[in-house]
């Protein structure tokens, strides 16, 4: 699966959403723990790696899990859980 990491954070580009061919990119709800709230995640179960939000991201936000940067490593566990509600 695909992973939106902390760069989408307060930039919100949608850019992703126009170009995914499943329409798996979703826009959270406010939630603790963020500085600004709101970013979007990719559903880890319907994402079919096809690799179009990759580039469509102007602010590299998303990536392979496992290409993901350690230093986000978290947002793959908040991608998947997001959609676990
Ligand atoms: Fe959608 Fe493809 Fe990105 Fe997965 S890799 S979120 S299917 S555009
Ligand atoms: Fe976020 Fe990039 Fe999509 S900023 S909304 S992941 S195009």
């Amino acid at each position: 699966t695909y992973v939106i990491a902390e760069p989408c954070i307060g930039e919100k580009d949608h850019s992703c959403t126009e170009v995914c061919p499943v329409d798996c990119i979703h826009p959270t709800q406010d939630e603790p723990g963020f500085a600004e709230a709101t970013m979007l995640y990719i559903d880890p179960e319907e994402c079919i790696d096809c690799d179009a939000c990759v580039e469509a991201c102007p602010v590299d936000a998303i990536f392979p899990e496992d290409l993901l940067p350690a230093q986000w490593a978290e947002y793959a566990e908040r991608n998947a859980a997001y959609f676990k509600q």
